[in-house]
């Protein structure tokens, strides 16, 4: 019973996959959800409202402006009304639409008017979803904060075969089941915990205009330091330079370089009952930065760079050391490097990520994990940041003990 008494609101878009939506508010409502049905106009050519209404036990509002509805529910009051909107199928065009903030019909409309957090699960033809205008739209979207459900790979009613296909109703109700027990507060498994976490990307000198660096957002590091504050732990946060609040109750320090970040990590250690070194730090820095600015007046030209300290081996290299907690950010081989890591570096755990996936790892708004201590390996799927987070901190939690 994962979302008893939740108030979900359930956009139907005009694809196929439409018919699969009845079965979904079954699923969404014997979890104990309340739901209530909204459809653009061309998903009715797909399934009947009058369906939907039987199952969802509400009328359903198909139009912007009918009399009808107005007088029960208008698209408003149950903008205001869900704790959760979920959009299925998210259709190219729907996306295309919500993307553009167009607000001419029902699902787009109360995709503005919400502050419910907003589900989209795209489903359409392999082609058009792998369409750079719909690859764009998405991203946009999830930059925006939209959550994106699937789509899943296989079989298409086109007869084709690719990504695309709307996920099943029973995945999206346990996602909408993990995604709302996720927003709600987590347990305060960390009370009285000391957490020292580093987050975002280290930027090392190259002369008073340029630096080396990464694409290192921040906001895995924040999301843990919020989460982490959340569930009761005195949270230090040692920061690259980011674009991003300091989350409440977190106590933020800020640095550039990676030397500094080792300065802070240090002064901070003492007393700490776990480390975490989310921040990518950069492995290299130049052997002496030039003061004033270097001048273009060669075709090529040679850097020579020093390794920089390893910040997570130094903390683990200290006696009495706290739990101590590394991520691994790979493009191949995940598994083998992120094992490697945690050996090298004589770590208790690895949470390794694969940046080659869109949308997911540096800068984005998600992300997935594989975590590993010396004897387990878990698996974290992907979401957002936040709700990620969390599952890692339960995680350590649990090994910590
Ligand atoms: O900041 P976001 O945009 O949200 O993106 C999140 C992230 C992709 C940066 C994050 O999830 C992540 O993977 N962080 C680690 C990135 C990294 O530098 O990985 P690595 O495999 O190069 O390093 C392994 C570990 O050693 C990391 O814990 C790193 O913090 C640490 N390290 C690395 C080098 C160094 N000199 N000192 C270190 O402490």
């Amino acid at each position: 019973m994962g979302l008893m008494h939740k108030k979900i609101l359930l956009g139907i878009g005009g694809g196929i996959a439409a018919y699969k939506c009845a079965d979904l508010v079954r699923r969404l409502k014997e979890r104990g959800a309340e739901v209530r049905v909204v459809m653009s106009a061309s998903a009715t050519e797909f399934i009947t409202p009058l369906t939907l209404q039987a199952v969802s036990g509400h009328p359903v509002a198909t139009e912007m402006l009918n009399p009808a509805a107005e007088a029960g529910m208008s698209h408003i009051e149950l903008a205001r009304w869900a704790e959760l909107f979920i959009v299925a199928p998210a259709t190219a065009n729907l996306l295309a639409r919500f993307r553009a903030g167009m607000a001419d019909e029902l699902i787009t409309t109360i995709a503005l008017a919400t502050s419910a957090p907003v589900a989209m699960c795209p489903a359409m033809n392999q082609q058009m979803y792998q369409h750079a205008a719909t690859q764009d739209n998405l991203t946009m979207l999830q930059s925006r904060g939209v959550t994106l459900w699937g789509p899943g790979i296989g079989s298409q009613a086109c007869g084709e075969i690719g990504p695309g296909r709307m996920l099943e109703p029973l995945e999206i109700a346990e996602l909408a089941s993990r995604f709302l027990q996720a927003d709600a507060t987590p347990a305060p498994l960390l009370q009285g915990q000391q957490l020292l976490i580093t987050a975002g990307p280290t930027r090392e000198k190259i002369d008073p205009v340029r630096y080396i660096s990464n694409h290192s957002s921040g906001k895995m590091g924040f999301a843990l330091a919020s989460a982490a504050a959340a569930m009761g732990a005195r949270v230090t946060l040692v920061s690259g330079p980011v674009n991003l609040p300091t989350p409440k109750g977190v106590q933020r320090i800020d640095v550039e370089s990676a030397q500094q970040m080792l300065s802070a990590v240090t002064a901070h250690l003492p007393k700490q009952d776990i480390f975490i070194g989310c921040a990518a730090v950069a492995d290299y820095r130049m052997a002496e930065p030039a003061d004033s600015k270097i001048k273009k007046n060669h075709d090529t030209m040679q850097l020579q760079l020093v390794k920089n300290p390893d910040i997570l081996a130094t903390v683990a290299a200290q006696e009495n050391r706290p739990f101590t907690v590394g991520f691994a950010a790979e493009t191949d081989h995940l598994e083998q490097y992120a094992r490697d890591k945690l050996q090298r570096k004589r770590i208790d755990m690895i949470a390794a990520n694969d940046i080659s996936i869109p949308n997911q790892g540096f800068n984005a708004e998600r992300n997935a994990l594989k975590v590993f201590t010396k004897d387990d390996c878990h698996e974290l799927p992907s979401t957002d940041k936040l709700s990620l987070a969390i599952q890692l901190l339960q995680l350590i939690a649990n090994y910590k003990k």
